[in-house]
């Protein structure tokens, strides 16, 4: 495990998404992080990088080891440069969404993680900074 070691991931196809995912998988188990902590970090990157590919029209994903001397974490960030959220309040409410989905993604993401950050302009983009920790 490689702390303070970071990196860039594009997210622009389905493919890049499953890619995201076997990444984080990766740099979870180099973390030591616990199966279900994984698993619910796994889940929410997969949401927040559809969301990157769908509304955000691609981005990318960059990761960071962390450690604050008692532990160690994984930090991803999801950034684009799409249309923006208007309203992220109402994006931040379970079951309302702009398209067809079904409004539990960014919501179910932020449950699923210690710490949840989203970051957005109208019209310049959209950032969602997630960290969990083992
Ligand atoms: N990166 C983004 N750029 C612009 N808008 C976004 C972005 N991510 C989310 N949104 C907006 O926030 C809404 C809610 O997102 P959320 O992931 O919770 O639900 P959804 O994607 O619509 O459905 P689900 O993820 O459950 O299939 C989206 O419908 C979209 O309008
Ligand atoms: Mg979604």
């Amino acid at each position: 495990m490689n702390v303070g070691s970071s990196g860039t991931h594009p997210i622009h196809s389905e493919q890049d998404v499953v890619l995201a995912r076997q990444l984080t998988r990766k740099l979870a188990n180099e973390c030591g992080m616990r199966l279900i902590d994984l698993t619910k970090l796994v889940t929410a990157v997969s949401e927040l990088a559809r969301n990157t590919m769908v509304y955000g029209g691609g981005g990318d994903m960059d990761w960071q080891i962390l450690d604050d001397h008692a532990r160690v974490g994984l930090r991803l960030v999801f950034r684009d440069e799409g249309p923006g959220i208007a309203d992220i309040k109402l994006a931040m409410t379970d079951g309302w969404t702009s398209g067809k989905g079904l409004g539990l993604g960014l919501p179910g993401a932020k449950r699923l993680v210690d710490e949840f950050e989203l970051d957005t302009t109208p019209g310049k983009g959209t950032r969602v900074t997630i960290t969990r920790w083992t």
